[in-house]
C-alpha cells in the first residue's frame, strides 16, 4: 500500500509542459472575463477555416440552446487530415495493434486520406449526402477510424453503436436516428474471442427497412450473412472507387456526430455534436491536458463506441496531427502485461485509461507491469469514473515509476470534451480530485433548491455557462435536452453528478445523483435494466440499483418480483442475467438478482429506490424514513433475504 498524498508539479514535467500555474491562471481568466476574444485566438489557433464566423457565441440555456462560431465553415476530416499532408504525410497517423500481439500496423496521413476518400466515395455512390445517418458496428480497427472521417468529409452524421450491444440494442438505434448506411465488419476479435457483428446486424435490420446497404471490413474471413442488392464489402467496394474526394464545406453548427448515451429513462438518448466547436473543444483539451508535443505517442484505450474513442483516439489526436494508438484487443490478453507491452513496443509517451482497467491490472499484481520497461511513459490520464486513492498511488507509483502525473479528467458523453482537470505542468495533484476546471468552463455547486454554495461545500455538480463542445440537442426530442440538463436549474446546465469542493478550491466528483450507473466506465440506465427484465415472462416486476464493486466500481443489483405462477429458483436467476446481457449487452448483466413479493412503493405507487439503494449497499443503519411506504413489512423481507453480503 503506498500512501496517499498530494503530489506537486516536478521542476521536469513544468519545463517541459505547455503551461505552468501562472499560465493557467492567465488563460482561464481570460476565458471567462473575455470569452469572445478566448475563443476567437483558439478557433484560430487550433482550426484551419474555409470562411471565418460572423459571430463567436450565441446562447439561451434556458433553452437548451447554443451556438459557436456563427456562419464559419470548416470540414473536420480536412482538419483531421488534410491539412497535415503538407508538412506530415509520412508521419503515422494511426498505429493500430490487434488483439494478437504479433498483429499490428502502422497508418500514415497520406494512407488515411486515401482510405478516408475512397470510402467517403463508396457511400456518396450509395446514395449518401450531407446530413443522412450512418450507423457504424465495428471493432477496433482503423477502418471504424476511416469511416468517421468519411461521414465527416461529406457531411454525412455517424452514429457509432459500441459492438458490445445487442442486435435489439442496435436495431432501436438504428431506428431512432433512421440511419440507412450501416457499416460493420464480419467479426471483431476481443481476448481471443469473436464478436459476430455482421450477424448481429442482421439480426437488426430484421426491423428496420429503411437501411438499404450495408458495407462490411473483412476482419476474420467468418462466413456470414448475405444480401445480394444490399451489402458491399469494404475491400471490394474501395477498389472500384476514385482515391480524391472533395470535402464538403461544413457549417459551424452542422451536426457531425450522434452518440447514444443512458438517462434515467429506458429510451436511450441520441447526444448530437456539431462541427467547429466540438472539433475545438477535442483538440484544446487534447493539446493542454496530455500536454502533447509534436512527434509524441499518443494511447487512449477507451473503445471508439463511446464518447472518450471519438474525441481521444479519433478527433482530438488527429485534429492536432499526432500519433494515435488504437488496441482492438483487452489489457488481460494475452496476459495482464499486455498494455505495458504495447507501451514499450510502440514507445508510448501518453496513456489514458479508466479507473476500472487500472483496479483490474492492479489485483493481478506488480510483477506484469514492472516486467516492462516503460521508460517512454511521461503522462498517465484516467477517465469514466472516480478513481479511489489506493488505486491513483498504485498508476502513480507502479505504472509510472513515480515520475508521470495523472491527469484525472471528469466529463460526460454530453460535455464534448474534458470539463474538469488538471493540467500537468500546472497543477499539483490530489489523488482522487479531477481538481480545477478547464478554460471556459464555469462549474459551481447548487443544493437542492439551486441555491448556490459558496467556498468549500458539496453539492450537485452544474456549469453556469456554455462552452464550445457542448451538446446541442438531443437527436429527434429537443424537449428532452431541456427537461433533462437545463430544467432541474434554469439557465444552467445539470451534469447529473455530484461533488465536494475542497479549501483549495479543487473538485472531488462523487457520482450520478440520478438513476445512473457506472458499471466498469459503462454508463447504465437502471430503467434500461428493469425495461429488459420485465420483458421476460417469469417477471412481474423489477427495480435495479448500484451497489458498490471493487474492480467494476458499481455492480448491477435487480430487485425482482416473479409472476404469481412462478417458482423462483438459481437456474431462473441465471436465465434473466443471460437475458438482460442478450436484450442489451453482455455490460449489463446483473451481479445480483434478489427475489422479492413485492417493492417498497409509495401510497401514490412510486418505487422508493433510495431505500433499496441502501438494502443493496448493506447499508441498513442509514435506512432512512420508511414510514411513507403503503406497505412498510415488505422492507423486513428485503433486508432478511439480502445479497451482496461478505
Ligand atoms: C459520467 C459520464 C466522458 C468520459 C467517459 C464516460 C462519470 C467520468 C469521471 C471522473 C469521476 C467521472 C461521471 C459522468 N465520470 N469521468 N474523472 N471522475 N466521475 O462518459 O458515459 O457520458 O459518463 O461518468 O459520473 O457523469 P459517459
Amino acid at each position: 500500500m503506498y500512501k496517499i498524498e498530494n503530489h506537486l508539479v516536478s521542476d521536469a514535467t513544468r519545463a517541459y509542459a505547455h503551461l505552468d500555474e501562472a499560465g493557467y491562471q492567465a488563460m482561464y481568466r481570460q476565458s471567462l472575463e473575455q470569452p469572445e476574444q478566448f475563443w476567437a485566438e483558439q478557433a484560430k489557433r487550433f482550426l484551419t477555416w474555409e470562411q471565418p464566423w460572423s459571430k463567436v457565441h450565441e446562447s439561451d440555456l434556458s433553452q437548451g440552446q447554443a451556438a459557436w462560431f456563427i456562419d464559419g465553415k470548416l470540414n473536420v476530416s480536412v482538419n483531421c487530415i488534410d491539412r497535415h499532408l503538407p508538412s506530415r504525410g509520412e508521419q503515422t497517423a494511426i498505429i493500430w495493434e490487434g488483439d494478437e500481439p504479433t498483429d499490428d500496423a502502422r497508418i500514415s496521413y497520406r494512407e488515411l486520406h486515401e482510405k478516408v476518400c475512397r470510402l467517403a466515395n463508396v457511400l456518396k455512390a450509395r446514395g449518401v449526402k450531407k446530413g443522412d445517418r450512418v450507423c457504424l458496428y465495428m471493432p477496433m480497427i482503423p477502418e471504424a477510424a476511416y469511416a468517421m472521417l468519411a461521414c465527416a468529409r461529406i457531411g454525412a452524421v455517424h452514429s457509432v453503436v459500441f459492438g458490445g450491444f445487442s442486435p435489439d440494442a442496435l436495431r432501436d438505434r438504428i431506428l431512432d436516428a433512421d440511419c440507412q448506411v450501416v457499416i460493420t465488419a464480419d467479426e471483431g476479435v476481443r481476448g481471443s474471442k469473436k464478436v459476430p457483428l455482421k450477424q448481429n446486424v442482421e439480426k437488426a435490420l430484421k426491423d428496420c427497412p429503411n437501411v438499404h446497404s450495408v458495407v462490411t471490413v473483412q476482419r476474420t474471413g467468418a462466413d456470414i450473412p448475405w444480401h445480394e442488392h444490399r451489402d458491399l464489402w469494404y475491400h471490394d467496394a474501395i477498389a472500384g472507387v476514385s482515391a480524391d474526394c472533395a470535402a464538403e464545406p461544413m457549417d459551424s453548427e452542422d451536426p457531425l456526430f450522434i452518440l447514444y448515451t443512458s438517462g434515467s429513462t429506458g429510451k436511450p438518448k441520441g447526444v448530437l455534436h456539431t462541427t467547429g466547436g466540438y472539433l475545438l473543444g477535442a483538440a484544446m483539451t487534447h493539446h493542454y491536458v496530455f500536454d502533447y508535443h509534436e512527434g509524441e505517442t499518443y494511447w487512449c484505450t477507451a473503445d471508439i463506441g463511446w464518447i472518450t474513442g471519438h474525441s481521444y483516439i479519433v478527433y482530438g489526436p488527429l485534429c492536432n496531427g499526432a500519433t494515435t494508438l488504437m488496441f482492438e484487443g483487452v489489457p488481460t490478453y494475452p496476459d495482464a502485461s499486455r498494455c505495458w507491452q504495447v507501451v514499450d513496443k510502440h514507445k508510448v509517451n501518453i496513456f489514458y485509461t479508466a479507473p476500472t482497467a487500472i483496479r483490474a491490472l492492479m489485483a493481478k499484481g506488480d510483477e506484469y507491469v514492472t516486467s516492462a520497461s516503460r521508460t517512454s511513459l511521461r503522462l498517465l490520464g484516467s477517465v469514466g469514473e472516480p478513481i479511489n486513492p489506493e488505486a491513483w498511488e498504485w498508476y502513480f507509483h507502479v505504472v509510472g515509476d513515480s515520475r508521470c502525473p495523472i491527469v484525472d479528467t471528469w466529463w460526460q458523453t454530453e460535455t464534448g470534451a474534458i470539463m474538469i482537470t488538471p493540467l500537468p505542468g500546472a497543477t499539483n495533484l490530489k489523488p482522487g480530485s479531477a481538481t480545477r476546471p478547464f478554460f471556459g468552463v464555469e462549474p459551481a455547486l447548487v443544493d437542492p433548491e439551486g441555491n448556490e454554495l459558496e467556498g468549500p461545500a458539496s453539492g450537485n455538480l452544474i456549469i453556469k455557462r456554455s462552452w464550445p463542445s457542448q451538446i446541442r440537442t438531443v437527436y429527434g426530442d429537443h424537449q428532452r435536452l431541456i427537461d433533462t440538463y437545463f430544467s432541474a436549474y434554469k439557465g444552467v446546465y445539470f451534469t447529473g453528478d455530484g461533488a465536494r469542493r475542497d479549501e483549495d478550491g479543487y473538485y472531488w466528483i462523487t457520482g450520478r445523483v440520478d438513476d445512473v450507473l457506472n458499471v466498469s466506465g459503462h454508463r447504465i440506465g437502471t430503467a434500461e435494466v428493469e425495461s429488459a427484465l420485465v420483458l421476460h415472462d417469469a417477471v412481474a416486476e423489477a427495480a435495479v440499483v448500484g451497489c458498490p464493486h471493487d474492480i467494476k466500481g458499481q455492480a448491477i443489483y435487480a430487485f425482482v418480483m416473479p409472476m404469481h405462477d412462478i417458482e423462483p429458483s438459481d437456474a431462473l436467476v441465471a436465465e434473466l442475467k443471460a437475458f438482460v446481457a442478450e436484450q442489451v449487452g453482455a455490460f449489463a448483466r446483473p451481479e445480483f438478482i434478489q427475489w422479492t413479493p413485492g417493492l417498497p412503493k409509495t401510497r401514490s405507487g412510486k418505487i422508493m429506490r433510495r431505500i433499496l439503494r441502501k438494502i443493496a449497499c448493506d447499508e441498513l443503519d442509514t435506512l432512512g424514513d420508511t414510514s411513507t411506504l403503503a406497505d412498510p413489512s415488505v422492507v423486513d423481507e428485503l433486508i432478511a433475504q439480502r445479497l451482496n453480503r461478505a
